[in-house]
């Protein structure tokens, strides 16, 4: 399934998850892709090398989206270089320890939950509109959400993020009918509630990754394996497939089942012998 759209801008692709997608847009046939990061440009140059090998070009783009100014100029400046901007994908976030307090605490400093909104829900209403201006017909949104997050409440050191994706998600709706008449499709993207190594989980503390590779393995995740980021990558370039032109204002999973699980019952009668 080829893609026909030609640029993209991929916001946070120095690294994890949004590296995947900008590679996968390549490897689908998307001929230019502004690969977008914050400090880490030697990742970003390997980003550029994978896009390159998929034969592709690339640009490299650095801004801080926490900062509204840079989330609106780094959608122009990327526009400007690509030649358009077909494609849009928010995929950017502040390192772990600046968004989330230690394992056990409830009390998330205010200026924790203020970067989880700027980077996140701010950053994403002034560079979606922006990067619409630059899209033909049949362009594509995604925002990368976390749904448990976004929809529930039990991980409490994540508040900020958790809220944070909420707004991301609601704003995806909105805007869908906004820009169904342009034909452009907004959609939100979550991962499954872990990953591998190279992505934001790996920052998490390892008795938090140890406890939630575990409980993928005894079965609460079906499919009893990590959401990796080229899961999440695949679904990106599908949604930016023709065939997924009516697709628009959804909120979509990639975790192999695990939130279908139910809380309330013990494992043992939900896992099949
Ligand atoms: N990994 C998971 O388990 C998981 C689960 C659910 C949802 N998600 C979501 O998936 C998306 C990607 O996560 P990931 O795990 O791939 O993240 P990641 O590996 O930590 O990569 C984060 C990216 O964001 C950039 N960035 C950091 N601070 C920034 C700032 N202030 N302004 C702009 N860009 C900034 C980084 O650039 P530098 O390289 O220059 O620092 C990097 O490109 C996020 O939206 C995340 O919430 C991830």
């Amino acid at each position: 399934m080829k893609i026909k759209l030609s640029t993209a801008l991929v916001m946070g692709s120095s690294r994890g998850i949004g590296r995947a997608i900008a590679t996968k847009l390549a490897r689908e046939g998307v001929k230019r892709i502004g690969i977008h990061y914050h400090s880490r440009r030697d990742e970003a140059e390997k980003t550029l090398a994978l896009v390159t090998q998929a034969g592709s070009s690339g640009v490299l783009l650095q801004a801080d989206t926490s900062d509204a100014k840079q989330a609106r100029s780094v959608v122009e400046q990327a526009a400007e270089e690509l030649g358009g901007c077909d494609i849009f994908v928010q995929s950017a976030v502040p390192t772990f320890e600046k968004i989330y307090e230690h394992a056990l605490s409830t009390e998330v400093p205010l200026s924790k939950w203020q970067l989880a909104f700027d980077s996140q829900a701010r950053a994403f209403f002034i560079a979606a509109p922006t990067a619409a201006k630059y899209m033909r017909d049949g362009g594509r949104i995604i925002a990368l959400s976390y749904r448990a997050g976004a929809e529930t409440g039990g991980w409490q050191p994540w508040i900020g993020m958790g809220s944070a994706k909420a707004a991301l998600e609601s704003m995806c709706r909105y805007l869908a009918v906004a820009m169904a008449r342009d034909g452009i499709t907004v959609n939100a993207v979550s991962p499954g509630a872990w990953g591998d190594k190279s992505t934001l989980f790996g920052q998490t503390p390892q008795q938090v990754q140890d406890a939630m590779n575990e409980w993928g393995r005894v079965g609460w995740n079906p499919m009893k394996r990590n959401c990796l980021p080229s899961d999440v990558a695949n679904l990106c370039a599908l949604l930016c497939s023709d065939e997924a032109a009516f697709v628009t204002g959804q909120s979509i999973v990639v975790d192999g089942g695990g939130s279908l699980m139910n809380p309330e019952f013990p494992l043992a009668l939900q896992v099949p012998r």
